[in-house]
């Protein structure tokens, strides 16, 4: 029987002969009985081969392909029309508005692509969940559709592309924000990063919560909320079904990505130490400062009601919503200053549609509110 490698999806350090040729190491665990499903995991699950999808172990992340499935949409099927002659009317948009949605727009172009290369590049190789790996491979593909759906408007309005293109170089707050999420990937990235140790796995874990919590929970909401802000306006409403659609498969990642982590907490419970804890409490509270500063740049003095210090108390609110997720206590407290955001999000009988499971979806792509 050829030895059994026993973590075979990571183990790309020791070289491996091609197939056929002596000293070659099985990928796949030939001759060493049946998967036991028992035995996968999110990480560190590799003796359940990564290639075997059913039976199905973890059901959250089968569900959350399924419910990705049926919300299938495209942004080239919205009419931007009303927003085109909007933003060519003198009259209609301030030119505080005008910088408040390039500001938020110049966020978003960036922002999705660096969401897509931790899933492909850091993320996608060491989970060894097939199901789990299912529906990453489906968030991946979502991320190109956001991403075009930015390209789709800046393209659309007639905006300067190299202007909003750039903006996470050239303004301070929006490259502060990026630079921050990029730092918990480097390692990651790493060719020789491996899960495993004590070590790799909380740092993996602080991975998912930084993109997860941070990311697509804090980031991306506190700049939706901007934009639903124009849209209660009668303004940007073209603008603002993207980004509803955007919305709802992002509170789909961010809620896979909490399944996630509290299914790590259960596979791998040492790991969520009282210093973790610690850890992660003290990267959502720069967050939220460096979410703020970046509110003080769209903002710079306040538009139809918003402004930087209302929308304080709301990044410190989906704070304490995304902590008390993954069962970390509250820091801020802060009552939600914008209803209209959780309006904005639910939908028909459905309550809560965003910020909770999703689970009866009727037909595909439709958006109904
Ligand atoms: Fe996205
Ligand atoms: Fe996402």
């Amino acid at each position: 029987m050829p030895p059994v490698n026993p973590n075979p999806i990571h183990d790309t350090t020791i070289p491996n002969p091609p197939f056929g040729e002596p000293g070659h190491r099985p990928i796949i665990q030939r001759g060493a009985g049946r998967v036991n499903v028992n035995e996968r995991k999110i990480i560190n699950g590799g003796t359940a081969d990564v290639v075997q999808l059913w039976p199905i172990k973890h059901k959250f992340a089968w569900d959350a392909y399924n419910v990705a499935n049926a919300n299938h949409w495209l942004p080239t099927e919205i009419s931007m029309q009303s927003d085109i002659e909007q933003w060519r009317s003198q009259t209609v948009l301030s030119d505080d508005e005008r910088h408040a949605f390039k500001t938020v727009l110049g966020f978003f172009t960036t922002a999705d692509s660096i969401a897509a290369n931790n899933l492909v590049l850091a993320f996608y190789k060491h989970i060894t969940s097939p199901e789990a790996r299912l529906y990453l491979l489906r968030q991946a593909y979502e991320e190109a559709v956001h991403t075009h759906a930015y390209q789709y408007m800046v393209e659309s309005l007639g905006l300067e592309g190299t202007e909003i293109y750039n903006m996470y170089r050239e303004v301070d707050a929006i490259y502060n924000k990026e630079e921050f999420i990029l730092t918990f990937n480097t390692g990651i990235f790493d060719d020789h990063f491996k899960t495993g140790t004590f070590e790799s796995d909380q740092k993996f874990l602080e991975n998912m919560c930084v993109f997860s919590l941070i990311l697509e929970g804090i980031f991306f909401y506190s700049s939706f909320a901007v934009i639903f802000g124009f849209q209660r306006q009668g303004k940007l409403v073209g603008s603002a079904e993207q980004i509803q659609y955007i919305m709802r498969d992002e509170s789909n990642h961010m809620n896979f990505g909490i399944d996630m982590i509290n299914t790590i907490k259960e596979e791998q419970p040492e790991l969520w130490t009282p210093e973790f804890v610690t850890r992660i409490t003290n990267l959502i509270k720069k967050a939220v400062k460096l979410e703020y500063e970046f509110a003080v740049n769209v903002f710079p003095t306040g538009i139809f009601g918003l402004n930087a210090e209302g929308f304080k108390q709301y990044i410190e609110h989906i704070a304490d919503r995304r902590l008390a997720r993954v069962g970390i206590d509250q820091v801020y407290g802060s009552p939600n200053p914008f209803p209209w955001m959780s309006e904005a999000v639910d939908l028909n009988k459905e309550k809560n549609f965003f910020e909770t499971r999703v689970t009866e979806y009727k037909t595909g792509g439709t958006l109904s509110w």
